[in-house]
């Protein structure tokens, strides 16, 4: 049976290594995901445990799929500090492990974070993927909205500029912006 959970920062750093076999195994399959092959299992590591600090803070939120406590899948959410959109967030890091594709796991974290920014009072999500990738059927077929494309937007893995496809989905009424996440100290100006 697969779970879902959110995890906090010291979590996610207990899960780096596992999250790193999950994004090497994901960018060595030549899926578009913000890395270039061959990525180091080491500095994937280091990338996620760099989130640790982010997940804490409130600005990124990120769950993790579980199927007999093996990382299955996991999915990000990047909260926009902007004191004018913080009514919205954009779904990052989706990626399900190869052997597990195909059994609802992706829809699951996608449902998932979904439910969760309702509940929190968000109404936009954004995302975006690589144009023609399993990805797109995902999306549209969770009802969210192709608003377009941009010609060699991203990289592949192997460095080829690919089209991406931008996609947003409506979650709540719009609630205005006053309720939501304030941001970091940072965002704020407040520096130390
Ligand atoms: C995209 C991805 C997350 C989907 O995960 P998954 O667990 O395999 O997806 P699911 O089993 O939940 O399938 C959900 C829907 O996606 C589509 N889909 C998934 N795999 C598909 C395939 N091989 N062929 C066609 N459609 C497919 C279908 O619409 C499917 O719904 P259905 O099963 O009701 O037909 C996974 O393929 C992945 O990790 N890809 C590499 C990373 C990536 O591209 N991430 C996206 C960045 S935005």
């Amino acid at each position: 049976m697969t779970e879902i959970v959110p995890v906090t920062g010291p979590e996610l750093v207990t899960y780096a290594d596992e999250l790193a076999a999950l994004l090497v195994e994901t960018v060595e399959g030549g899926s578009s995901v913000g890395f270039l092959a061959p990525l180091d299992r080491g500095a994937a590591a280091d990338w996620w445990r760099g989130r640790a600090a982010l997940v804490e803070a409130g600005a990124h939120q990120i769950w993790i799929a579980r199927d007999d406590e093996r990382v299955a899948g996991t999915i990000g959410l990047v909260r926009t500090a902007l004191p004018n959109a913080r009514h919205r967030a954009e779904v990052a890091e989706l990626m399900v492990r190869p052997s597990a594709r195909g059994q609802g796991v992706g829809r699951a974290l996608l449902a998932a974070v979904e439910r969760s920014a309702a509940a929190e009072g968000l109404s936009l999500l954004v995302l975006d993927t690589e144009t023609g990738s399993l990805a797109e059927e995902l999306c549209r077929s969770a009802g969210w909205t192709a608003c377009g494309s941009i010609p060699a937007y991203a990289g592949d893995p192997s460095g080829a500029l690919k089209a991406t496809t931008f996609y947003y989905r409506v979650i709540g009424p719009p609630a205005g912006l006053a309720s939501q996440w304030k941001g970091t100290s940072h965002d704020r100006g407040e520096h130390a």
